[in-house]
This record gives structure tokens, C-alpha cells and sequence, in this order.
């Protein structure tokens, strides 16, 4: 393993169902080198949010190991996750699942600082700036912090939780699908606003979808999916311009020309 993995996954097995007949993982190994950005796609059923709940650790392996800076994560006490939940952050697929209706959004986005990791190294007023600093890198207004999330858009409400992952400064960001369940006509944005975070923080970035076009504009390496199983990983460019097996081809094949544009054009 090279000196700056991040994460390092190892035969990754998970089952689900009576005997265990359903294999949502099987055999997976892959690597995530620090500033990686990395896409995973694959269709609907195909392992891509089971591996993504390994690496965060909200869920654990029938077998295999999930290395996260050297230290074994899979398998370990929620109590022992602190050194991962401070530098890991998600952004989900719906925020109106993801953000409590009854938080403010202040609440919300200083809610991973009050974690013990995180605590330690910030008071009062470090928090208020903290908030302060991340609402306006996701482009909301100050006084966002004292409304509910109700009180806002599909895509304003994606910016709050992006906020909220930014807030105790990770090292890694997983988004599993944080566009999908948007308005088309917001997507385009939310995305923007990802790629220029992730730039301009070093973040390394692992990010499911479907959408390959938005992998190939925002990832500089893929995993693809299949039935639980890797079907071919490499470079971006390797994958979307020489892909080696089949089943990328058809993945590639399904891409609606006309999204590339939309997500190219900084709108
Ligand atoms: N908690 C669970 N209980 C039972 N089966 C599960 C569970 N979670 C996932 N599965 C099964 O594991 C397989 C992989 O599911 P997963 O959600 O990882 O796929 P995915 O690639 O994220 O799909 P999608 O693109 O639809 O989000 C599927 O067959 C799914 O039904
Ligand atoms: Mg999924």
C-alpha cells in the first residue's frame, strides 16, 4: 500500500437476507489515495451504497477489512469511530430525509462539532464562525442558520447538508447520489458548487451515481458495479475512453448526449 491511501478495502463480503443468499458485496478490493476523486457506478442493486456504508462505517462486513489511514474500521465500536467521524463526511441522496425538520440550520450544520473529536479543539465562537464560513461556501445567506430546512428549496436544503458535511473540516466527503432527487433544472449547480469545494478544500471525494456523464465530469477514476462484484476500475479517462469490459460499454452507451452540455456549461 502506498504511503498516502486513505482508504484501503479488502475482499469485501456482505450478505443480507435468511442463509444469507443475497450478496450485496462480494470480493471487492479497492484503494482511495488522498486528493482521489472517485466515482462508483454500476445499476440500481449492484453493491454501490452498501460498499459506501462499509467505508463510513454505519455498517459492518459479513467479512473483509476496511482500512481507513492505516487503522482497521470494520468491525470496530461505535465509541472507538471517532478519529473516522471527524474526517469522513456524507451527503445523501434526499435532504429532506437527511435533515431533521425540527433543527435549525444552524443547529444542523454545527451538529458534527459537537462530536468529541471535534470538540476539543473548538468553543463557542470558533463554532458561530465555523457556521458562518461554511454557509457562505455553499452560497446561503447568514440568517439561514436561524430558519428550519421546510423553509427552503430541494437544492438550498442539498447546500445545507453540504454545509454541514464542510463544518468539521473532513478530509474525505462520500455523496451517495446528491443530485438525484432534485429538481433537473438545480442539479447542474449543486453539482458545480461540489466540484469547486472539493478543489479548492483538497477533499477527496468518493461519489455514487448513476449518471456517468456526471462521473466522468467530476471523478478522475471509477469503480464500476456489478452484482455486487467490481466489474473494472481505472482512470476516468481509461475507463470512459477504453473500457474492458461489456457491461461499461453498455453503461456508457446509455448516456444521454445531451447531459454532458448541461453539466459542462457552469450553469
Ligand atoms: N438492509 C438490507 N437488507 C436486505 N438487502 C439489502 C439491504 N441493503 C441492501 N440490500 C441488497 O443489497 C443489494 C445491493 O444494494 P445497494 O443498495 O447497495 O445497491 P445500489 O447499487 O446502491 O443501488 P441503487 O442504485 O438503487 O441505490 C441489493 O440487492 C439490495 O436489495
Ligand atoms: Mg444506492
Amino acid at each position: 500500500m502506498s504511503g498516502d491511501a486513505v482508504y484501503e478495502v479488502t475482499d469485501l463480503l456482505r450478505t443480507f437476507g435468511r442463509g444469507g443468499h443475497v450478496r450485496a458485496l462480494d470480493g471487492v478490493s479497492l484503494q482511495v489515495e488522498r486528493g482521489q476523486r472517485l466515482g462508483i457506478v454500476g445499476e440500481s442493486g449492484s453493491g454501490k451504497s452498501t460498499l459506501i456504508r462499509l467505508m463510513a462505517a454505519l455498517d459492518r462486513p459479513s467479512s473483509g477489512s476496511v482500512r481507513f489511514e492505516g487503522r482497521e474500521i470494520a468491525g470496530l465500536h461505535e465509541r472507538d469511530l471517532g478519529f473516522l467521524r471527524a474526517s469522513v463526511q456524507l451527503v445523501f441522496q434526499d435532504p429532506r430525509s437527511s435533515l431533521n425538520p425540527r433543527m435549525t440550520v444552524g443547529s444542523i450544520v454545527t451538529e458534527p462539532l459537537r462530536s468529541r473529536r471535534v470538540r476539543r479543539s473548538l468553543d463557542d465562537v470558533d463554532r458561530g464562525q465555523r457556521l458562518r464560513e461554511v454557509l457562505d461556501a455553499v452560497d446561503l445567506p447568514p440568517d439561514a442558520a436561524g430558519r428550519y430546512p421546510h423553509e427552503f428549496s430541494g437544492g438550498q436544503r442539498q447546500r445545507i447538508a453540504i454545509a454541514r458535511a464542510l463544518a468539521p473540516d473532513p478530509e474525505v466527503l462520500i455523496a451517495d447520489e446528491p443530485v438525484s432527487a432534485l429538481d433537473v433544472s438545480v442539479r447542474a449547480q449543486v453539482l458545480n458548487l461540489l466540484a469547486d469545494l472539493v478543489e479548492a478544500r483538497g477533499l477527496t471525494l468518493i461519489f455514487v451515481s448513476h449518471d456517468l456523464a456526471v462521473v466522468r465530469h467530476l471523478c478522475d477514476s471509477v469503480v464500476v458495479m456489478r452484482a455486487g462484484r467490481i466489474e473494472e476500475q481505472g482512470s476516468t479517462e481509461q475507463v470512459f475512453n477504453h473500457p474492458r469490459a461489456d457491461y461499461t460499454t453498455s453503461l456508457l452507451a446509455a448516456i444521454p448526449r445531451i447531459r454532458v452540455a448541461d453539466v459542462g456549461d457552469g450553469s
